[in-house]
């Protein structure tokens, strides 16, 4: 695999994945339509940007390419609500439509980076494995699902196709994004000294560092084809159980930090098993909630990090959309006040 296509490039995952794929000497098409701007990837001898909208991608795109790594999503289960019918065409439409056109183009790999949210609600006690039942319960979680379920019986011989279903992700990226559990926990400790925590902290969920969901990204990139095609794997590290995680998270500062219990309390609440991934392919996550909450808070008192309306996805899709009402009511000849040429 030399030349890897990733869409969803300049995102939370992409932004952090970009940088390590040319670490590693390969070629990178890197395609966004860079609804956080473009200042997110460094320019590099080996990288090639393209802002597009991947529901208009082109063949043209996937000229020498070897691998596909389909990122791009609308991200989250509230931005999924809001944005209902862009949800179902991004996150399904336009991957199938990606990893068809890659599989009619002879490109030999395509990885879906996937969501344990398809698991959604399940029972108590329950610890779900790739073979469960799944159970998805928001806009998003179901077009990951319907992703999944075009995508797979596209395997063949002549065209691996992978799905990683990724634990809620945490840790420092240049595209950062506060709206995460861990994340938004430990922001919110370093500027208030308190973490809002949703009652009543017994719900499960599984967490995966942002270097060690790339990392996996990379394992996929060169593993053997038999190990891995036509596959599902969750990917992550550890469950917590959301009181315990506040605690750790407590744990690891080096200040005062309360918790402050808000809202009714949230059933949803899934564990998830890591087996698969571990036996086949030997990997392990290196890092540790601590450890996520200790680099971020590093990032904040350094200034390395801020949060700005970008952080928060729902947040800056609502802007972007307001905003766009408000410039194309206004603007004339190319320009509002400025920029109209005479
Ligand atoms: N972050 C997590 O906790 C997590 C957990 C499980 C799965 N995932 C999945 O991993 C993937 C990446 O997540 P992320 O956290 O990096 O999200 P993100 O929102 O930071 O990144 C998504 C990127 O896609 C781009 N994009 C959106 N619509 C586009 C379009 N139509 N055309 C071109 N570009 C478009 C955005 O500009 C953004 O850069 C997503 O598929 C997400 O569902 C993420």
């Amino acid at each position: 695999m030399k030349t890897v296509l990733v869409t969803g490039a300049g995102g939370y995952i992409g932004s952090v994945l970009v940088p390590k794929l040319l670490d590693k000497g390969y070629q990178v098409i890197a395609i966004d339509r860079f609804f956080f701007g473009m200042d997110k990837l460094q320019s590099h001898e080996n990288l090639t940007v393209i802002k597009e909208d991947t529901r208009r991608i082109k063949e043209e795109y996937f000229a020498g390419v070897d691998a596909v790594i389909d990122l791009v999503a609308i991200s989250n289960d509230p931005s999924g609500e809001v944005f209902h019918e862009a949800t179902y065409e991004i996150n399904h439409l336009s991957r199938v439509n990606t990893a068809s056109i890659a599989k009619r183009l002879g490109v030999k790999r395509y990885i879906l980076p996937s969501s344990c949210s398809i698991y959604g609600f399940q029972e108590t006690g329950v610890v779900v494995n790739e073979q469960a039942t799944t159970n998805p319960l928001t806009t998003y979680a179901k077009a990951n699902e319907k992703a999944e379920l075009d995508i797979l019986p596209l395997a063949d011989a002549d065209f691996t196709a992978v799905i990683m279903r990724q634990a809620t992700v945490f840790g420092y990226s240049p595209r950062m994004r506060f709206d995460l559990a861990i994340n938004g926990m430990t922001y919110g400790a370093w500027e208030t000294g308190v973490i809002p925590l949703m009652r009543d902290g017994s719900q499960w969920r599984p967490m995966v560092h942002v270097q060690d969901t790339t990392d996996v990204m990379c394992i996929l990139l060169e593993a053997d084809q038999e190990k891995i095609n036509g596959q599902i794997f969750n990917v992550g590290s550890h469950n917590y159980q959301l009181g315990q995680l506040a605690e750790e998270i407590v744990k690891a500062l080096p200040i005062e930090v309360n918790i402050e219990w808000y809202g009714d309390a949230d059933h949803r609440s899934y564990k998830v098993n890591f087996d698969k991934i571990e036996s086949t392919l030997h990997w392990r996550a290196k890092y540790t909630a601590a450890d996520g909450a200790k680099e971020i808070y590093d990032a904040l008192i350094t200034g390395k990090l801020t949060k700005d309306d970008q952080t928060i996805t729902l947040k800056w899709y609502e802007e972007l959309a307001k905003w766009h009402k408000i410039i194309k009511e206004r603007e004339m000849y190319g320009g509002i006040i400025m920029g109209i040429s005479s």
